[in-house]
């Protein structure tokens, strides 16, 4: 077992990893789990992952699950890395690539921080998890907790995508609708879990969604052939994949699987709710709530990010950006790259697509450099926002 304990991201105060945690006991911000990485690079070469399964758990070493449990799994991450050579080609930058997370289980990226976060859960003797969700995680946590034989409680905005809200139900989930955003459904978690005994899964309130997104930065080295991009665009609502990312970089480079190079990170959010890019222009550490967030990238919609600091904190050592997209910026993006590329981009990925139009326009990307993207859910997802975004290639006569 080569991970060791959780040290919080904030004051460094260090947590032992056979209890249960949740936040920093000092400061109350997210916990990053810590592995012997000297152990781990001695222990497998990275040239051994190759012939791996196909899943993230070919990272088993630098993940937190005991090594001799079995994961709950679907047959989450390993996703593939498309180049986007005619939409790359149509704004003027030959190589960027997607990373196509629709592939996942359950249709989005957030089944990758389930997946690691139930398997923990049942390690744990869990039986009742409860999360605020955007509606991804809602269907990713409904999944994997009913493959693991626990239960789960989502709580999710009233105006979340339908999609969303019938597959959790499908999977057994006990959904609650509510009339707010994101955060007003985590306050509803905070309020009853103490009494109904549930365990709050809340993105980065629990230590282990994190080591499950980081697998998106070990994925894409790997992908790579051990090189970073230039550029790394994420859409970014509590953040967890940018982190997630950042993390994993720091780890390959002390086990000596990539050199000290990093990609310049861009948080990409909504101009409906943009608490990132708001608190970056303005020189601050951690981000304002957002007031009023309204934007049909319904995983943006995230108004207070517990680990905002850790999302700046890594923009700004990587000397990257963040930027917010228009709804109409969005709408155009859709079309343009689902027609390109051949794949049906959810919203939030497409607002990637309308920032890297953006950026090379005002000349912060240059045609040399090699840039990643990610459409994070599949557009199906999302029907009845595409309704409002009355998108062009869908007008029929
Ligand atoms: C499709 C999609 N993209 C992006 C995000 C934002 O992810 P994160 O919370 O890791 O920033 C979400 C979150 O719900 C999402 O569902
Ligand atoms: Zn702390």
């Amino acid at each position: 077992m080569f991970f060791t304990e959780l040290a919080c991201g904030l004051c460094g105060k260090l947590h032992s990893k056979r209890t249960l945690q949740t936040l920093c006991q000092g400061c109350g911000r997210p916990l990053l789990a810590q592995y012997d990485l000297l152990a781990v690079s001695a222990a497998l070469k990275k040239e051994k992952i190759l012939s791996r399964e196909a899943s993230l758990w070919r990272y088993r070493e630098v993940l937190p699950l005991s090594l001799d449990l079995e994961p709950i799994t679907l047959g989450e991450g390993w996703t593939p890395l498309l180049p986007a050579h005619r939409f790359g080609k149509s704004i003027g930058l030959p190589h960027v690539w997607i990373k196509d997370e629709s592939q996942n289980p359950t249709g989005s990226f957030k089944a990758r921080g389930m997946a690691i976060a139930v398997s923990m859960a049942k390690q744990f003797g869990l039986k009742a998890l409860a999360a605020p969700s955007a509606g991804n995680a809602a269907g990713a946590l409904s999944a994997y907790a009913a493959r693991a034989g626990i239960q789960a409680h989502v709580f999710m905005p009233k105006d979340t995508p339908k999609a969303n809200i019938v597959e959790c139900v499908a999977m057994g989930g006990q959904v609650t609708l509510v009339d707010g955003s994101i955060t007003d459904c985590g306050k509803e978690v905070t309020k009853r879990k103490e009494n109904e005994g549930w365990f709050d899964i809340s993105t980065l309130k629990e230590p282990y969604r994190l080591e499950g997104k980081k697998t998106l930065g070990y994925e894409l080295a790997e992908q790579l052939h051990w090189n970073l991009p230039d550029v790394i665009l994420y859409p970014t609502g509590g953040g967890t994949g940018l982190i997630g990312m950042w993390k994993a970089f720091g780890e390959m480079e002390r086990m000596g699987w990539i050199s000290s190079k990093r990609p310049r990170m861009v948080s990409v959010q909504a101009a409906g709710c943009c608490p990132i890019v708001k608190a970056f222009e303005a020189n601050q550490r951690f981000a304002q709530e957002y007031p009023n967030p309204s934007t049909n990238a319904s995983g943006l919609r995230v108004p207070k990010a517990i680990g905002d600091f850790l999302i700046l904190d890594a923009i700004r050592a990587s000397r990257g950006m963040a930027v917010s997209i228009s709804e109409e910026e969005i709408t155009r993006a859709i079309d343009e790259v689902s027609a390109h590329e051949g794949l049906f981009f959810c919203p939030e990925g497409a607002a990637c697509c309308a920032a890297l139009k953006k950026l090379q326009i005002s000349g912060r990307i240059s045609s040399e450099e090699t840039v990643v993207i990610f459409n994070t859910a599949g557009g199906v997802k999302y029907m009845e926002a595409f309704e409002g975004f009355a998108l062009k290639n869908l007008k029929r006569e």
